[in-house]
């Protein structure tokens, strides 16, 4: 994708800021609007900002949550396979599921049965962090598990202090021994997730070139700037991903939307609709041990070495 991380600032708080990190982008009208007969409410018509992150402190993971507020639009696949193919390539990785659903323990073939500390664990008791880590099917790899107990979680912490921070101080130890925390998260913008957003220097967005799509990315553009402004004033986008995509009409125009939008910033190829990548989870294995060479396979391994570039602009330690 070319866009290098930017230098910012530091403020009297001693934190990243950079206004000039942030784009204004408009939305111009096109002469021949998407259209499938009624309206497919594909461009949207109100202007965002787009905040850009910044680089990672030396010697520390880079930390990046896969969020997207709309359900099954290729965030827990996202997380699976990239996290492999870095790890393939010899990065140091640790994913983190911050959803209850828990899909990333099947994906890398964590049998969550066995597992007896898991994200809500975490986020409860920030210090038990690196008892929480499990190896996966894949070298270099480690998991710490999401299950349905991170459903109580909001509760048990409505009376706690930071709230919001608890995730900052459980991957601080853990930090210094990766190269990347990968955060896979729910649809939904619970405290969960906002722990996320809090400890993340970067966020990747997986969009499906689909129906309402862009509607999708303005919320969850909003919700960046408020972290931004209340928890986290260094959270910053660093790259979006096209998902599912198929070779239709309706397809390439959000695609060619999002690539208006985003510039530089939206990762090449789409990843497109496959198959294989619907059935690696079944077999507990990521699409790289499952079916490298198929379509899914072959876009997220060249989507991977797009980031690979961008969170490694040094290259990998080897
Ligand atoms: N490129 C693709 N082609 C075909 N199927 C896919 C593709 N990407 C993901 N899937 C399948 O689509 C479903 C949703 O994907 P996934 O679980 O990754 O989405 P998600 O955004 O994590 O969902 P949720 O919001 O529920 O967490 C899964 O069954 C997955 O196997
Ligand atoms: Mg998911």
């Amino acid at each position: 994708m070319g866009e290098e991380l930017t230098d910012s600032s530091v403020d009297e708080t001693g934190q990243s800021f950079d206004d000039n990190l942030i784009h204004d982008v408009s939305f111009e009208e096109v002469e021949h609007p998407i259209s499938d007969g009624n309206n497919t409410g594909a461009k949207p018509r109100r202007l965002f900002d787009i905040p850009r992150s910044t680089p990672t402190e030396e010697g520390l993971a880079r930390v990046v949550t896969v969020t997207n507020q709309k359900g099954g639009v290729g965030k827990t696949t996202s997380v699976i396979n990239i996290a492999t193919h870095l790890a393939m390539r010899g990065a140091r990785i640790l994913v983190v599921d911050c959803d209850a659903q828990g899909n990333c323990a099947s994906g890398l073939g964590v049998d969550k049965s066995k597992t007896t500390i898991t994200t809500r664990d975490v986020i409860l008791t920030p210090a038990i962090s690196i008892q929480a880590r499990h190896a996966t099917a894949v070298e270099g790899l480690h998991l710490i598990v999401g299950d349905h107990n991170l459903v109580g979680v909001e509760e048990a912490l409505a009376a706690q202090l930071g709230r919001e921070r608890r995730l900052v101080e459980a991957l601080a130890p853990l930090r210094p021994h990766y190269d990347l925390i990968l955060i896979d998260t729910a649809p939904s913008m619970s405290i969960v997730s906002v722990n996320a957003l809090t400890a993340s220097d970067g966020i990747l967005i997986p969009v499906q070139t689909e129906y309402l799509a862009l509607e999708g990315v303005a919320l969850l553009m909003g919700t960046i700037q408020e972290v931004r402004r209340l928890l986290n004033s260094s959270l910053g986008v660093d790259a979006v991903m096209m998902t599912m995509h198929a070779p239709t009409l309706l397809n390439t125009q959000v695609a060619g939307h999002l690539r208006e939008i985003f510039g530089n910033l939206v990762l090449e190829p789409p990843i497109r609709r496959n198959i294989r990548l619907a059935e690696s989870p079944s077999q507990g294995v990521p699409i790289q041990f499952h079916a490298p060479q198929s379509h899914g396979g072959q876009d997220y391994s060249l989507l991977a070495s797009e980031l690979e570039a961008l969170w490694f602009p040094g290259g990998l330690r080897t």
